[in-house]
């Protein structure tokens, strides 16, 4: 297993945001954490990103493995030479630098110029609206393409893994189709992904497997096609009642 979370309990001071919670996730695969507002999918993406930690009080007990090495006390900047990398919830791009210098940013690991290069070209070639904004300030884009930056950026670490948190929150119906595919486009690519996301039927759509968090606890874990075929499932999180 590439990513794997043991028995992980979260606190935030008396709050136990996550209790005895285990997940994983495959190489190859792309894999949703899907789940009501607080049931704990954000703590758990944070866990894993390292922005949570247990010399902060904040994870209580359990255990995080990336290829077989445990990561629970690694920093991020630590994480992205493992080999994880974040599109973090509400994109946080750099607001007053362009769009490439975002990019660059996101390759300040790396210091091999002409490789740099070369995967900026990759990225505006995969996110092509990008490429008439290149010297745009990254805080002028809509919001689909300040995801398709934040996403961009998250790939020039070139990570095993990518994590994202909401990744469709606050976009227009097109641009969360768009994104959804170009999630499917990078999985195939070779990049697993792990994804937190209310839409959980744009979720379940690309989704290999997903697991269901409810207050603090996985209530359920399946592929994605069957989650989006169960009847509990399609009453609470789709919306649709037959
Ligand atoms: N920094 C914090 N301090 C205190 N409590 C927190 C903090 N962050 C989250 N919580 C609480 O932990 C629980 C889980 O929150 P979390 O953000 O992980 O949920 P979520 O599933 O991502 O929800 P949403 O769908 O609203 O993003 C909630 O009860 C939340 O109020
Ligand atoms: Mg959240």
């Amino acid at each position: 297993m590439l990513l794997e979370v043991k028995n992980l309990t979260v606190r935030y001071g008396a709050v136990v945001a996550l209790k005895d919670v285990s997940f994983g996730v495959d190489e190859g695969e792309i894999i949703a954490l899907i789940g009501p507002n607080g049931a704990g999918k954000s703590t758990a993406l944070k866990a894993v990103s390292g922005l949570l930690k247990a010399s902060d009080g904040t994870i209580d007990d359990g255990e995080i493995f990336f290829e077989g090495k445990n990561i629970k006390d690694l920093r991020t900047d630590q994480l992205v030479t493992e080999g994880l990398s974040l599109v973090p919830e509400g994109r946080r791009v750099f607001s007053t630098m362009t769009v490439l210098e975002n990019l660059e940013m996101g390759a300040f690991t790396r210091n091999d110029k002409a490789a740099v290069k070369n995967d900026v070209e990759n990225v505006l070639a995969f996110f092509s609206p990008l490429k008439e904004r290149l010297y745009q300030k990254a805080g002028t884009l809509s919001t689909g393409e300040q995801q398709m930056l934040a996403i961009g950026r998250a790939l020039m670490l070139k990570p095993k893994l990518l994590l994202a948190d909401e990744p469709s929150l606050g976009l227009s119906p097109n641009y969360v189709e768009l994104i959804f595919d170009k999630f499917t486009e990078i999985n195939k690519n070779g990049t697993s992904i792990l994804l937190v996301e209310q839409n959980a039927v744009e979720a379940l759509r690309i989704a290999h497997r997903a697991y269901v968090f409810d207050i603090g606890h996985i209530v359920m874990h399946d592929t994605g096609k069957n989650l989006a075929a169960n009847e509990e499932v399609r009453r609470t999180f789709l919306g649709q009642r037959d």
